[in-house]
């Protein structure tokens, strides 16, 4: 029987896991078996639970799942505790060991396919959510010039420019603040609110964009975003959607499982949903 894997949320049909999954195993010659799992809101644990007594090996968790999957795992890994949120477990016996590949998977997409290196760039991130929070560690390894977090709520920015500063000792600037705040221009701009989830504009100046900067928007297949179109307005021609961190954070979890690091353009080739 091959080797089962899943992804677990609800609701989630709208998962790319299983088809990611799948084509990463048909490149890589891997034998598995990748499918989506729907359990109920308050049954997280009992949907795991039983998944590993069948003898799932691993999981893939999206929404509303992340925290659930937090305290559900045995060993969080770096990424997840600083991220606060699992997207990735891998079970072992009693084990469950539990990452958070998101974060490795936006920067590995900005730095490796965009080729926009980040050191000693600029660097704006918004929102100050689970999204940001899991990409801290990774943009920061990266050795920008300054990591600016800027959110609504400035309280939860000045939170995680502190978590961000405790966790490596001052090397790179990193501040928190309130959109009326931000100043001077940057050559990355992030969107890791939710804010193109609702197809929401978040009230960031349009000074922002430094020429040739590029503009990534977390959120994957929503088109041209408010953000995006702002960016676009502003004269970016570098635009992004998270097309690419998706599948990244994928190969991620496939590498961490299989210990093959599939490559992903085909995959983002195909999953590619045009922003115009
Ligand atoms: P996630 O886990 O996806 O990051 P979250 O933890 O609920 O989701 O965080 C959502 C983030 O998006 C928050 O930073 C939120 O700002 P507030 O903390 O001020 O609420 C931000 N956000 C949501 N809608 C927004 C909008 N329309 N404009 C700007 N920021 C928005």
């Amino acid at each position: 029987m091959s080797d089962r894997y899943a992804v677990i949320g609800n609701p989630i049909e709208q998962s790319k896991s299983p088809l990611i999954h799948t084509a990463f195993a048909q490149v890589m010659g891997q034998v598995i078996h990748y499918t989506k799992l729907l359990a109920p809101l308050d049954g997280f644990a009992a949907a795991v639970d039983a998944f590993r007594a069948s003898g799932g090996r691993g999981m893939n968790v999206t929404a509303p799942f992340k925290l659930d999957a937090f305290a559900y795992a045995t060993d969080l890994a770096p990424s997840a505790q600083m991220a606060g949120a699992v997207n990735a477990m891998k079970f072992e016996g009693d084990k469950v060991y539990a990452e958070n590949f998101d974060g490795v998977g936006l920067v590995r997409d900005v730095v490796h396919n965009l080729q926009c290196p980040l050191k000693g760039r600029r660097v704006l991130i918004l929102g100050a959510g689970g999204a940001t929070r899991g990409a801290l560690l990774p943009l920061l390894a990266e050795h920008p010039a300054e990591l600016v977090i800027v959110n609504r709520t400035v309280a939860k920015a000045q939170e995680l420019a502190a978590l961000a500063q405790q966790h490596q000792s001052g090397q790179v600037p990193v501040v928190g603040l309130g959109y009326e705040a931000v100043q001077g221009v940057f050559d990355v701009v992030l969107n890791a609110s939710s804010s193109s989830l609702s197809a929401e504009l978040p009230p960031l100046p349009a000074s922002v964009f430094r020429p040739g900067c590029l503009a990534y928007d977390l959120t994957y297949g929503k088109g041209l975003t408010p953000f995006l179109k702002l960016a676009q307005q502003a004269g970016v021609t570098h635009l992004a959607d998270g097309v690419g961190m998706l599948a990244e954070q994928a190969a991620e979890a496939f590498a961490w499982w299989r210990g093959v690091r599939p490559d992903t353009a085909a995959v983002i080739q195909k999953l590619t949903v045009p922003l115009v």
